[in-house]
């Protein structure tokens, strides 16, 4: 992973500052959320997703590095807005926005980051780019109202949450290579297949997050662990389990995500159970169909560091956290 950043490291560092301007308000306010989110890190997949897009299109140009900064802006509303959402106390390894400035304050400036990308967008004038981009935003905003409705859903079927994995993540990651093609000048067949890799390369990421979810140290994850749960969402590695247990467990599984606050005991034991009935072990086999299914997308491009990068990022997504 190392080495696909460093490929395109002047160009991030170029997206850094862009991000930074493009955060100029006279809100005080706004500056300093903005930028206690940008410094606590994250790992810019989706710029650097877009900028390798770009240059696997033999594109040599200066437009990737401000919409790359548009994605980020956009990444970061969702998360603002996802957080309150959530309730989530911890983001990149620190407080998160919510929990120093309070719900009001991410929702609206969460607001601010969505507003500002359309004017970025409109300042950059590719009507293509803000089609995809527009687009995506719409579909995040529906994932995450699925994903709402879905909530203590023990009937949740795979295909369902794989709807919402497309439209609250992937369909991001897939704009941000889509749109590198696009400013690559890409043939319609080089675009759809970047779009087409991003979707699966997006699917498999959220998959290995919803393990993570499971299995990681929250020091490394940057979020606590087993917050899904928790939060009575049903992602896969739980889904497997639904449809595989016996009547009790699935009771007791209804009851423990119904629940305000869980137990180490409620914990240990859905743990167990998607130990037991193979959750993780499944999940994870399909993040690497996910996978591989997202490189032959990109057989189409001929040999150039670009693609060994995006072939880099691909093999990351399943590997992260090991
Ligand atoms: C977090 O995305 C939200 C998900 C889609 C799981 P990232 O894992 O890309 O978040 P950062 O930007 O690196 O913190
Ligand atoms: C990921 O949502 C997608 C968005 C933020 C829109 P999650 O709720 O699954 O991701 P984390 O765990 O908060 O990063
Ligand atoms: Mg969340
Ligand atoms: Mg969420």
């Amino acid at each position: 992973m190392d080495s696909v950043f460093a490929y395109i490291d002047s160009d991030l560092k170029k997206v850094e500052l862009q991000f930074k301007k493009d955060l100029e308000s006279n809100v005080p306010l706004i500056r300093k959320v903005g930028e206690y989110v940008l410094a606590s890190g994250g790992k810019r997949i989706r710029p650097a997703l877009l900028l390798l897009a770009t240059k696997l299109c033999d594109y040599h140009g200066e437009r990737g590095i401000p919409i790359a900064s548009v994605i980020e802006f956009i990444h970061t509303a969702t998360l603002l807005h996802d957080d309150v959402v959530d309730s989530a106390t911890i983001r990149r390894g620190i407080a998160s926005a919510n929990t120093l400035w309070g719900n009001e304050a991410s929702v609206l400036i969460g607001d601010f980051l969505f507003s500002k990308s359309f004017s970025l967008m409109v300042a950059d004038g590719d009507l293509n780019v803000l089609r995809v981009l527009s687009a995506a935003t719409t579909r995040i905003a529906e994932g995450e109202v699925l994903q709402l409705l879905g909530t203590g859903d023990v009937e949740m079927t795979e295909e369902r949450y794989i709807e919402v994995v497309i439209c609250k993540t992937a369909v991001l990651l897939s704009a941000a290579c889509q749109a590198g093609g696009i400013i690559g000048d890409a043939t319609p067949e080089e675009e759809a297949a970047l779009a087409a890799f991003g979707m699966d390369l997006g699917i498999a990421f959220q998959l290995m997050d919803d393990i993570l979810d499971y299995t990681a140290k929250e020091s490394e994850f940057g979020k606590s662990i087993g917050h899904d749960l928790e939060e009575g969402k049903v992602t896969l590695p739980l889904i497997v389990v639904l449809e595989k247990c016996s009547e009790k467990e699935r009771e007791e599984i209804g009851k423990i995500i119904e629940k305000e606050e869980l137990s180490d005991h409620d914990f240990s034991m859905v743990f167990e159970l998607v130990q037991y009935y193979g959750g993780l072990d499944y999940t994870k086999k399909k993040a690497k169909e996910y996978i591989q299914s997202a490189k032959v997308h990109l057989e189409i491009f001929k040999e150039s560091p670009a693609l060994d990068s995006l072939y880099g990022i691909a093999d990351y997504v399943v590997t992260r956290g090991k």
